[in-house]
């Protein structure tokens, strides 16, 4: 006799429910069982701790739009109104501000993960894509929000940005008034800014909803960057992974927990306290922390039309990566020239986020030019060459290899030790053994 369609393995109104909307064997095959490589670390944990942010985000800046009014003459008194007023109001407004750098650096240690381990090689492309495209929707998002409590940084940062529209060619200046809603941001422009700020956002949710199901297709890539074969290569998602996130996340959210608690504006502009005022302009405009290695590149190009496209395209070629880096071997570990040159270039995007605070004048100028260059060069010429000329380290059989090799201290994450002594590794009979390269 044929199976009944209403067959579960479980019992009960689980069973019941699971036999006519698999979704309990869907999260039991896809989260519990789910097997990933045995040797993952820490950087793993991101991806997870991205989700959770972003939960927080959606449920506090739900609160938050249930007592904000998005016009131009009540958005600054209305945020005020929050702090003061409505209960712990303070709380959830500033877990949605620092929540929000907070997923930035989670977002930044994750993408620098990907691009160290070679996450974003053959058969991850679209999985990486998928994350180019939650960035930009990231950015997005953000900018949005920045302008709704309406302080000065929020009127002249969104006015200095709706700008750059302006450069494109003929269209340009039609398509800020259509930007706008009018000849100035104003009124109608925070309104609809408001609302495309928790559109946008969940877009980001069904995006990442795709982007971990094409996970789940290829399964996640490892520090080795070798695919695991074998089972005993892998572990299942729980326990093991779940307590290893869940840890994560306590670290994570203990650090987010410390700066909200004890510095909520550290990272946050002070003129954003001054309501916004149409006739003033702040001495020196400058975008979020997260925003700033961007913002130098858009100021280091001279022309305004290619300084955006300089911009965009800074970000939109990490989408290319899986195709101008030609290298068959994933992971930096492996690769003694490009690991140093991906070093580089995160050394760059400090500098960047540095000098991108600085007023556009004199050596920041040129120092914004040269971390721009280094970023194009890296992507565009140093990707491909790397690739096709250098000689990797011979890479282990199998991720059980990889992990003796570890021990051995024959490789190590990093070009150079952690600390100091550079001798933390044991052999058996206990003598210091200097990890050799
Ligand atoms: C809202 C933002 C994001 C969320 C919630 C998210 C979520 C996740 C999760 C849950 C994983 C699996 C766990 C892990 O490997 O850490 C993952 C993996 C991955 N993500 Fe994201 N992600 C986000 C943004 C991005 C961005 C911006 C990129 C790249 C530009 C990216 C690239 C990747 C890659 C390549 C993997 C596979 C890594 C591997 O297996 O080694 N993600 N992501």
């Amino acid at each position: 006799m044929a199976q009944s369609p209403l067959q579960s393995p479980y019992g009960g109104i689980l069973g019941w429910i699971d036999a006519r909307l698999p979704i309990p064997r869907l999260l039991d095959r896809e989260y519990l069982k789910f097997r990933v490589p045995r040797n993952l670390n820490y950087f793993w944990s991101f991806g997870g701790i991205l989700m959770m942010s972003l939960m927080l985000l959606i449920v506090t800046g739900l609160v938050l739009a249930m007592h904000y009014k998005p016009s131009a003459d009540e958005a600054f008194a209305s945020v005020e109104h929050i702090m003061r007023d409505v209960n712990f109001g303070w709380l959830m407004r500033y877990m949605h501000m620092n929540a929000a750098s907070f997923f930035f650096i989670a977002v930044y240690l994750h993408i620098f993960r990907g691009l160290y381990f070679g996450s974003y090689k053959n058969p991850r492309e679209l999985l990486w894509i998928l994350g180019v495209i939650i960035f930009f929707l990231m950015i997005a998002t953000a900018f949005l929000g920045y302008t709704l409590p309406w302080g000065q940084m929020s009127f002249w940062g969104a006015t200095v940005i709706t700008n750059l529209f302006s450069a494109i060619p003929i269209f340009g200046d039609s398509i800020v008034t259509w930007l706008w809603g009018g000849y100035s941001v104003d009124d109608q422009t925070l309104n609809r800014f408001f609302v495309l700020h928790w559109v946008i956002a969940f877009g980001i949710v069904a995006v990442v909803l795709l982007h971990v199901t094409a996970l789940h297709i290829t399964g996640s890539n490892n520090p080795s960057g070798i695919e695991p074969r074998k089972e005993s290569e892998t572990v299942t998602f729980n326990p093991f992974m779940t307590t290893k996130d869940l840890f994560g996340a306590f670290v994570f959210f203990g650090l987010f927990a410390l700066v909200l608690f004890l510095a909520p504006n550290y990272l946050g502009h002070p003129d954003n306290y001054i309501p916004a005022d149409p006739l003033v302009t702040p001495a020196h405009i400058v975008p979020e922390w997260y925003f700033l290695p961007f913002y130098a590149i858009l100021r280091a190009v001279p022309d305004k039309l290619l300084g955006v496209v300089a911009m965009v395209a800074s970000i939109g070629l990490l989408a290319a990566l899986p195709w101008l880096d030609r290298s068959k071997v994933r992971s930096c570990v492996f690769r003694p020239v490009w690991r140093w040159l991906t070093l580089a270039f995160v050394v760059d995007f400090f500098v960047l986020m540095w000098v991108g605070a600085k007023p556009a004048e004199g050596i920041y100028v040129l120092i914004a030019q040269v971390g721009t260059a280094y970023w194009f060069i890296y992507l565009l010429i140093l990707a491909p060459l790397v690739g096709k000329y250098e000689k990797p380290k011979r890479l282990p059989n199998d991720i059980h290899e990889f992990e003796d090799m570890k021990r051995r201290g024959e490789i190590r994450f990093l070009p150079f030790p952690l600390w100091p002594s550079g001798a933390r590794r044991r052999n058996e009979e206990g003598a210091a053994v200097t990890p050799a390269e």
